[in-house]
């Protein structure tokens, strides 16, 4: 998330706000919901924490170090998995949408946990603003990969068709170090014509912790597209 792009007002961030304080709205008093990690979900999380002003009772589990940090500064009651291994609700952001609410997501590194915290919640919302809406998904698929099998996934990655990139950091010399203490492989395939099967296999490969595809979760989940004029719900 670029921090200072949340403080410039420009469409974009207008969709995005859209999109959050409308997911935020979802939620209802009482629930133990998981709190995604990205720039759009920045934006339900501020509207949560003035709902919790106004005497809305919610625990959040975080997704990432980032999202911990900002809802301990928007005064959102924290939990665990351990102690709610099963949510009410989660709100989360997306890079990619297509037509059957498949997702790709990981741009902020922190896909693992947001995978467990979508499966573990009965319902997902997902937060996007509208240019993220495509007719086949086809962004580069992130993958979490433990260093001790960069080279074997790299190998089974290209063996796919793929061509795997080793995400560096901005401010740090390097590989990025995920919040888990794992390597993230950037992998394109292209546009992805069969996004379940590609998940499955990336999934299954040793050393892979988890992909950015996120198939799994259609059934449950609701898109909600931030737009210029205003926000617009998409379910199965
Ligand atoms: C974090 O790892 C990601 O999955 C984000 O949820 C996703 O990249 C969306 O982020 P933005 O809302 O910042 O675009």
């Amino acid at each position: 998330m670029d921090e200072h792009s949340l403080h410039q007002e420009t469409p974009l961030t207008r969709m995005k706000r859209e999109a959050g304080y409308h997911a935020a709205g979802m939620v209802e008093d009482g629930m133990v919901i998981g709190l995604g990690t990205g720039s759009t979900t920045y934006y339900a999380m501020e509207h949560l924490s003035a709902l919790i002003d106004e005497g809305l009772r919610i625990q959040g589990v975080p997704t990432s170090f980032q999202t911990e940090m900002l809802a301990r500064q928007l005064r959102i009651p924290l939990t665990t998995l351990d102690t709610y291994p099963e949510l009410d609700l989660a709100i989360d952001g997306a890079d990619q949408v297509d037509p059957s609410l498949r997702l790709i997501k990981g741009r902020g590194a922190a896909l693992t946990r947001e995978k467990c915290v979508a499966a573990a919640a009965q319902s997902l919302v997902i937060v996007v603003d509208a240019s993220k809406c495509v007719d086949t998904l086809a962004a580069p698929v992130p993958l979490e990969v433990i260093p001790f099998a960069l080279q074997p996934v790299i190998l089974g990655v290209r063996a796919l068709g793929g061509i795997p990139e080793l995400r560096t950091g901005v401010r740090k010399d390097g590989p990025v170090i995920t919040d888990n203490g794992n390597f993230i492989l950037d992998c394109s395939f292209g546009t992805i014509g069969e996004p379940e099967r590609l998940e499955g296999i990336l999934t299954l490969m040793p050393g892979v912790l988890s992909c950015g595809l996120f198939c799994a979760f259609v059934e449950k989940s609701v898109i909600v597209v931030g737009r210029d004029e205003g926000c617009r719900e998409l379910r199965l």
